[in-house]
């Protein structure tokens, strides 16, 4: 296939990177169909990769939710190599999951630039670096664009399909049609912009709960376990963290986030857009209006 117009054209896949989310997204796409081939620098990666698809299938199994035999032919659609040309020979599409390190990854996507199909796609599941500098490092930026999937892939349905603005809109629109050929929900976030959509408004959370401890004006424990509370959140942003890596992510990506000069100012200060609001008498839901127009009874009125 050298043409691309429908994700059943993505019929062979890479994902580059093993480890947490790498190895998620490759059971993914090999659940869906996909001949996937899974690369690493680490070779002990990718056998504890298929070891981990293999145990994650068989809780499938377990559960009733996959048969026996589709649990085998997943596996069977499923490869390894250890060198980065051979995992994307022949591929459609490519999917990064490697350190959060914008120049390592700038330089895998050239490498990827060299091997890969012209025709194919190549998405960075970053979580917030700069894609589009990512893109220029290749000569098809048309064809480059973030996936990001949230963790752990099998069991989060949401991606974020990030446009970059050499992006082809048309590129775009086929990610986001193959992810939900996956069985994924994806949302397009038209705009490159530090961290995106979900981790923008979620790193706030997990700052001040780590300042708000650094400083021992609370406990790690209540703090998760005032997000806990009633269940609004699943989980607090420690337990979060924990659970994502996300110390290590945010130390691996810290100086570039800082050094990205996409961040502004409103990353540090109150948005203006909330004094606006406050200007209006728009409080939040007991005033009737804030970012959403409530009725009597506080429930958010039809938008
Ligand atoms: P990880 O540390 O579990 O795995 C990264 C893997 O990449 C390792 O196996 C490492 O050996 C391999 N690697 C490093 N450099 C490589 C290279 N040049 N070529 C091939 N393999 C290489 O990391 P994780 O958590 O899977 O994160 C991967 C990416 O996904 C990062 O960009 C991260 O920001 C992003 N991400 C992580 C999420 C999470 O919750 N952990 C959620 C969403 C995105």
């Amino acid at each position: 296939m050298t043409e691309l117009s429908e994700p059943a054209d993505v019929e062979r896949t890479a994902v580059i990177g093993a480890g947490e989310m790498g190895r998620g997204i490759a059971a993914v796409q090999a659940l869906a169909g996909r001949e996937v081939v899974i690369q690493d620098l680490d070779t002990d990666q990718l056998d504890a990769a298929l070891e981990h698809v293999e145990w994650s299938l068989g809780k499938s199994v377990e559960k009733g939710r996959l048969s026996e035999a589709e649990k085998e032919a997943t596996l069977g659609r499923l490869s390894t190599a250890d060198e980065l040309a051979d995992a994307v020979a022949g591929v459609d599409l490519v999917t990064e999951a490697i350190v959060e390190k914008q120049a390592v990854k700038e330089s895998v996507f050239a490498d990827l630039d060299e091997h890969a199909p012209d025709h194919a796609i190549l998405a960075s599941n970053t979580s917030g670096l700069n894609i589009t500098r990512i893109a220029e490092a290749t000569e098809r930026p048309d064809r480059v664009l973030g996936t990001h999937w949230f963790n752990p892939p099998m069991l989060m349905e949401l991606v974020e399909v990030v446009h970059t603005e050499h992006t082809d809109p048309a590129i775009a629109d086929l990610a986001a049609d193959f992810v939900e050929a996956l069985g994924k929900t994806p949302i397009h976030c038209r705009k490159d912009v530090p961290s995106f959509v979900v981790n923008r408004c979620m790193r706030p959370y997990g700052e001040a709960a780590a300042w708000l401890v650094y400083y021992d004006e609370a406990r790690k424990e209540a703090v998760d376990a005032a997000f806990e509370y009633d269940e609004e959140f699943p989980m607090g942003p420690f337990a979060l963290a924990d659970f994502t890596g996300g110390i290590q992510l945010r130390v691996d990506g810290e100086a570039d986030h800082l050094a990205d000069d996409r961040l502004l100012a409103y990353d540090t200060r109150v948005c203006p857009l909330l004094h606006e609001l406050y200007e209006q008498g728009r409080y939040g839901r007991k005033a009737g209006a804030g970012y959403y127009e409530y009725d009597e009874e506080g429930q958010k009125a039809p938008v």
